[in-house]
C-alpha cells in the first residue's frame, strides 16, 4: 500500500506561469542589476532606462537603495552583514517580479563579488543580467550629490563605500558603461541595446 496521502490535488495545470503572464505583456522578463559606487549614477541610468522601455512600450520597475531601504530594509544599515542581507531581500523580491513578467531594474552598490554572486543565484543566472555604471571613484567624489563622500572624509560616516568599505568590480560584467563620457540617454541606450533582443516577446 502506497503512503501517499489522496486528499492531495495538484492545480499545476491550473496555475498560471510566468509564460502566461510574459505572453500578456509581450516582453520576456529579465532582472537588471546595476552596481557601482554611491554617486556613479545608477539611479538617474535606472530611471531614464525604465523610462525608455515604458516609452517603447516595455513594463518595467525600478527598485532603488534609497527607497527600498526607507521601507522594507529600513532595520538594515551598511556593514558587511546588513548589506547581504539587503540585496538577499531584494534579490527574492525581484525573483517574485520576475516571475510575474516585470523587467525589474534594480540599482544597488552591492558592493562584493559575493553578494552579487547570491543574488545571481537566488535570482537565477538565465534571468540575471550584470550591468556595472562604471564611473571612477574621483568623478563620484567630486560629484558629491549627497555630501556623503565629505562626511566619510571627515570620519563622519564609517564604513563608507569606496572609501572605508570595499567596491569590488564585476570581473566580466553583461555590460560595462563607463559613464565618464557619455550623457545618461547615452548610457541608458548602450543598456537598452543590449537587453532589447532578451526582452522582446514576439515584437519586430
Ligand atoms: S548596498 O551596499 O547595501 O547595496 P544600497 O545601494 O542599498 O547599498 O544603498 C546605498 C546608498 O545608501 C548610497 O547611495 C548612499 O546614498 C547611502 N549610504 C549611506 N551610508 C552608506 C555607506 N556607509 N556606504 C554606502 N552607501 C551609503
Amino acid at each position: 500500500m502506497s503512503n501517499k496521502p489522496n486528499n492531495i490535488h495538484p492545480i499545476f495545470d491550473r496555475l498560471l506561469q510566468r509564460e502566461d503572464r510574459e505572453k500578456q505583456l509581450d516582453q520576456k522578463s529579465l532582472v537588471l542589476w546595476l552596481t557601482g559606487l554611491s554617486g556613479s549614477g545608477k539611479s538617474t541610468i535606472a530611471q531614464e532606462l525604465e523610462r525608455r522601455l515604458y516609452n517603447e512600450g516595455f513594463f518595467a520597475q525600478v527598485l532603488d537603495g534609497d527607497n527600498i531601504r526607507s521601507g522594507i530594509n529600513n532595520n538594515l544599515g551598511f556593514s558587511l552583514e546588513d548589506r547581504e542581507e539587503n540585496i538577499r531581500r531584494i534579490a527574492e523580491i525581484s525573483k517574485l517580479y520576475v516571475n510575474s513578467g516585470i523587467i525589474t531594474i534594480n540599482s544597488f552598490v552591492s558592493p562584493t563579488i559575493k553578494i552579487r554572486s547570491q543574488a545571481r543565484d537566488i535570482i537565477g543566472e538565465e534571468n540575471f543580467i550584470e550591468i556595472y555604471i562604471n564611473t571612477p571613484l574621483e568623478i563620484c567624489e567630486k560629484r558629491d550629490v549627497k555630501g556623503l563622500y565629505q562626511k566619510a572624509r571627515k570620519g563622519e560616516i564609517k564604513g563608507f563605500t569606496g572609501i572605508d568599505s570595499p567596491y569590488e568590480p564585476p570581473v566580466n560584467p553583461d555590460v560595462n558603461v563607463h559613464t565618464e563620457n557619455l550623457s545618461v540617454t547615452e548610457s541608458a541606450n548602450i543598456i537598452y541595446e543590449y537587453i532589447f533582443a532578451k526582452i522582446r516577446h514576439n515584437r519586430e
